[in-house]
């Protein structure tokens, strides 16, 4: 089966084309970055206008990579939810319709699960995908959480963030330190020049029991230490980038934390990372180094498939659509909802 897969959730236009006979065909992302840059945020109407623009020109131009017709493709593929209402029907209404065109099923996918299910896609370029049952951490802009993973739609929730979440406080604190939007990458460049024993912040939640995270009071340290330089005279870039240093090693250190806690209360011992923030690469380190040392194994998607993209929907589409899995001719996007 070939399934063609559309994310619209947020301000990436993804598109890919997957099939057990031909893996990972094609795949592109259109990103609308420039487009609120100005803004330092999304503005969910302009994502939804450039969606409109963007996801019809892309489907053609995969097709054309993939050397494929529209009668090549045995399903549709489309995130419905969560994210942004308008974004999300952008997708949901095109995939719908043209299943519906072309007379073939459609299925609107869990953006999170997507994410979740990109470290198995076979692209021959990482190391060999995880078997389940595993334990995922799902790392992005909007979530922070801790899952356990029996199967594909077998998933209990160990964990997650009861505030902002990893890459939502990448993006905050980024501003605060005047990086330009989207902050994480921006920051996690910073950081590389930062002095790691300059500032310590706390990693928090990790001085009691539990899995899950609180991330949003490393932006108001980070604040509150941007205060102090600037007050003493001493706002630099250096000094900017030591506390962008001091954020990330707490940020790591508690995902790094947490991911341990999670493996010894499942008894598992393989750790699956996705979502933006597994981009990162002092996490990938670090997470490696903690996994080696306690006779674990960490796994990532490859970093084209760590930020939103369509490849991770065509391919979780795929997989339930090859199960039998159908959906009716309504579609319903889902903003808000559950794993
Ligand atoms: O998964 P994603 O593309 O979108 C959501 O589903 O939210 O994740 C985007 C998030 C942003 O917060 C971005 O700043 C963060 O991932 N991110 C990073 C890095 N690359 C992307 N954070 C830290 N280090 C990176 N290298
Ligand atoms: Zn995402």
């Amino acid at each position: 089966m070939r399934v063609l897969g559309i994310e619209t959730s947020c301000d990436e236009t993804g598109v890919a084309i997957y099939g057990d006979d031909i893996g990972l065909a094609a795949h592109a992302v259109y990103s609308q970055t420039d487009i609120h840059a100005e803004y330092g945020g999304v503005v969910p109407e302009l994502a939804s206008r450039d969606h409109i623009r963007k996801t019809l020109p892309l489907i053609h131009q995969v097709l054309d990579e993939a050397g494929l017709g529209a009668d090549a493709i045995d399903g549709l593929a489309y995130t419905a939810g969560p994210g942004l209402i308008g974004a999300l029907l952008v997708g949901s209404a095109l995939g719908r319709s043209l299943a519906w065109a072309w007379g073939v099923p459609a299925i609107g996918v869990h953006h999170m699960e997507g994410h979740l299910l990109a470290p198995l896609i076979p692209t021959g370029l990482e190391s060999p995908a995880p078997a389940f049952p595993f334990v995922a951490l799902l790392v992005s802009g909007g979530h922070t959480q801790l899952v356990e993973v029996q199967a594909v739609g077998r998933y209990r929730l160990l964990g997650e963030s009861v505030d902002d979440a990893a890459g939502e406080a990448f993006d905050k604190t980024a501003k605060i330190l005047g990086l330009p939007y989207p902050g994480g990458p921006a920051l996690a460049k910073l950081a590389e020049r930062g002095d790691p024993g300059r500032y310590r912040f706390p990693r928090p939640m990790t001085d009691r029991p539990g899995i899950d995270f609180s991330f949003s009071g490393l932006k108001t340290f980070a604040l509150n230490t941007l205060g102090q330089l600037r007050t003493s005279g001493e706002d630099s870039t250096q000094g900017r980038a030591d506390i962008a240093r001091a954020f990330e090693d707490a940020v790591v250190d508690t995902l790094v934390i947490k991911c341990r806690r999670a493996l010894q209360q499942t008894g598992l011992r393989r750790i699956v990372l996705a979502g933006g923030v597994s981009a990162n690469r002092r996490l990938r380190a670090r997470m490696t180094e903690a996994m080696e040392a306690i006779g674990g194994q960490a796994f990532y998607p490859p970093l084209a498939l760590c930020t939103d993209n369509g490849a991770m929907i065509a391919y979780a589409g795929w997989y339930r659509l090859s199960a039998g899995q159908r959906e009716p001719l309504a579609f319903r996007p889902r903003p808000r909802w559950s794993l």
